[in-house]
């Protein structure tokens, strides 16, 4: 994080939202009116989980990167009853209540958490030779990594689901500037809460002295590059310290903490390819919004 604040456009990775806090702050945000992508996800999922489940077959191992509270997940553990789950999160609290909840849901089922960050080689635990991987990422998680990193994540993912293996990717599709820009600009100021929090968490976890009454929420989509950045605003020229660190702020500097890529169709099966894989199946949701690929070994 520190690292970031001296960059000449400040910036700190998205990762670092979800401290407990954070966490519970996104799934408000799911929530959210304005937030059509879970909604949208989740009943596209619904209405096309047997064929979801026809391609990625049954008694397999399902590992999701980005897990969260595992809500869509659900539907995919009553359908494809795998032997074991894989849920992994950075957020380690997060996890640890959402895999507390489903070992009471699904007492036969096998989860096998892995707190970490998945931006870095992950191993994951080996398990039957033999049973097919399944690999879900959910939310749009993927439009949180530039197109390079993407194609570096469907890399490593292609490696650990091998010949036979599948992977599941929620991808937001692009759509009319006001729709991504009201979801992102939330009209009870989650989103805001949530961005802000970010500077909260610096000053608790790093000696930090942000005010946080002193920067703004600031979210946009940038059209050339297909994305929603979301940005924290200084308001005032300012200096800030982060432990021994002491950071300038100029009036209307920003720090750059998300991006969020949409991607056409088209777009997401060139990247897929790039990765190694083949986009063999596509679920769309009635609006069109959002768009749940199915791939396979290309
Ligand atoms: C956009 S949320 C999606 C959550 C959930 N999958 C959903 O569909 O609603 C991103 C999730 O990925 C996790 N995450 C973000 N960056 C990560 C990283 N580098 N490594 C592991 N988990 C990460 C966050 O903690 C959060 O749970």
């Amino acid at each position: 994080m520190i690292a970031g604040l001296a960059l000449k456009q400040k910036a700190i990775p998205p990762k670092y939202f979800y401290d407990a806090r954070g966490s519970r702050l996104f799934e408000r945000i799911c929530r959210l009116p304005e937030y059509y992508p879970t909604r949208a996800e989740l009943a596209l999922t619904r209405s096309s989980l047997p064929a979801i489940g026809r391609f990625c077959g049954r008694q397999g191992e399902l590992i999701e990167y980005g897990s969260g509270s595992s809500l869509k997940t659900r539907l995919l553990l009553r359908r494809l009853r795998p032997a074991r789950y894989v849920p992994v999160d950075i957020a380690a609290a997060a996890l640890a209540r959402a895999v507390a909840r489903l070992e009471r849901e699904f007492p036969w089922l096998e989860v096998r958490a892995v707190a970490g960050d998945f931006s870095r080689p992950l191993s994951i635990p080996a398990f039957g030779a033999g049973r097919r991987r399944v690999v879900y990422f959910p939310g749009s998680t993927i439009g949180n990594l530039t197109p390079e990193e993407a194609q570096a994540f469907l890399r490593m993912t292609r490696g650990q689901v091998g010949p036979r293996g599948r992977m599941l990717v929620g991808v937001d599709l692009k759509k009319d500037s006001r729709i991504l820009h009201a979801a992102y600009n939330d009209a009870q100021g989650v989103t805001a809460r949530f961005n802000l929090n970010l500077l909260a968490r610096i000053n608790r976890e790093l000696g930090g002295s942000f005010d946080l009454r002193r920067f703004a929420h600031y979210a946009f989509y940038n059209a050339p590059l297909g994305r929603i950045e979301m940005h924290l605003v200084s308001l005032a020229r300012q200096q800030v310290d982060v432990g021994a660190h002491r950071f300038a702020f100029a009036a209307g500097e920003t720090i750059h903490t998300e991006n969020s890529y949409k991607y056409s169709v088209a777009e997401f099966e060139s990247l897929a390819a790039a990765g190694g894989f083949a986009a063999r199946r596509l679920w769309l949701d009635r609006r069109e919004q959002f768009a749940l690929f199915g791939l396979g070994a290309a």
